[in-house]
């Protein structure tokens, strides 16, 4: 009978493979409001590490006139944390980076000049403003794929505004958007709207990959903690799916 609970009791930190690779974060120091040092960013690493997820494609915001990152401060970032890294012995980290795009005016251009940074192969990472969708959300979307890019959206469970449109998520899905859900929406870490829905976009099989979103330690403390036996089965073959974007 103890093991029985024990086994049900299972944090999430042990499910992840070696193939897991976490592909939303804010690691990079002092480009967004995630790290605020290279210290911060070990720091962070090694938690995740410490949970077996080992493979990282960290993606700072990118968001006109809150968040101005070029692709090229994105991987200049990235190759200083990669030394920094590497002198302070953590040799084992496969990090890239990529980029969590705002659907705004200058992701337009980006995307005109096709000047975005792929989690890998032609997929990128876009996010909505969490107080209303774009009106032309659909012709943006049919945009992207036609310029030869994969779009997934970043924590759909998030937007509140889809909750009572509910349909607008297998519309979405229609249209050609993939959706990566926010591991800390498997808790009531967002609140309990958002943990509700995110039971029925995994029921729905409407989720396709998923993330940490790690901004910060006390994100991991909880992310910890998270063992509801029910959103855990429900969420493991989930996992898997990343695989395909090591
Ligand atoms: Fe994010």
């Amino acid at each position: 009978m103890l093991s029985f609970f024990k086994k049900n009791k299972q944090p999430i930190t042990t499910l992840f493979s070696k193939t897991y690779i976490d592909i939303h974060s804010h690691l990079l120091p002092n480009i967004d409001d995630g790290s605020k040092s290279f210290e911060d960013s070990t720091e962070l690493i090694q938690k995740l590490s410490s949970f077996g997820i080992k493979n990282f494609v960290t993606t700072p915001h990118v968001m006109d006139g809150v968040w101005n990152n070029t692709s090229k401060d994105i991987q200049q970032k990235l190759f200083e944390l990669t030394n920094y890294l590497k002198s302070h012995g953590l040799e084992d980290i496969n990090i890239r980076a990529a980029a969590e795009y705002m659907i705004d005016n200058n992701f337009e251009k980006l995307l005109s000049n096709k000047d975005l940074l792929p989690i890998k192969d032609q997929y990128i990472l876009v996010e909505l403003s969490y107080f209303n969708p774009p009106i032309n959300l659909n012709e943006i979307l049919f945009n992207i794929q036609i310029a030869g890019y994969k779009p997934i959206l970043a924590h759909p469970e998030r937007y509140i505004f889809y909750h009572t449109n509910y349909n607008k998520y297998h519309e979405l899905k229609e249209l050609g958007c993939l959706f990566q859900l926010n591991l800390l929406s498997l808790s009531q870490h967002y609140g309990s709207k958002v943990n509700k829905i995110t039971e029925r976009l995994l029921k729905d099989n409407l989720i396709d990959f998923t993330g940490t979103d790690t901004h910060n330690i006390r994100h991991l403390n909880t992310l910890e903690t998270i063992n509801n036996g029910k959103l855990l089965k429900l969420i493991t073959p989930i996992l898997e799916n990343n695989a395909k974007l090591l």
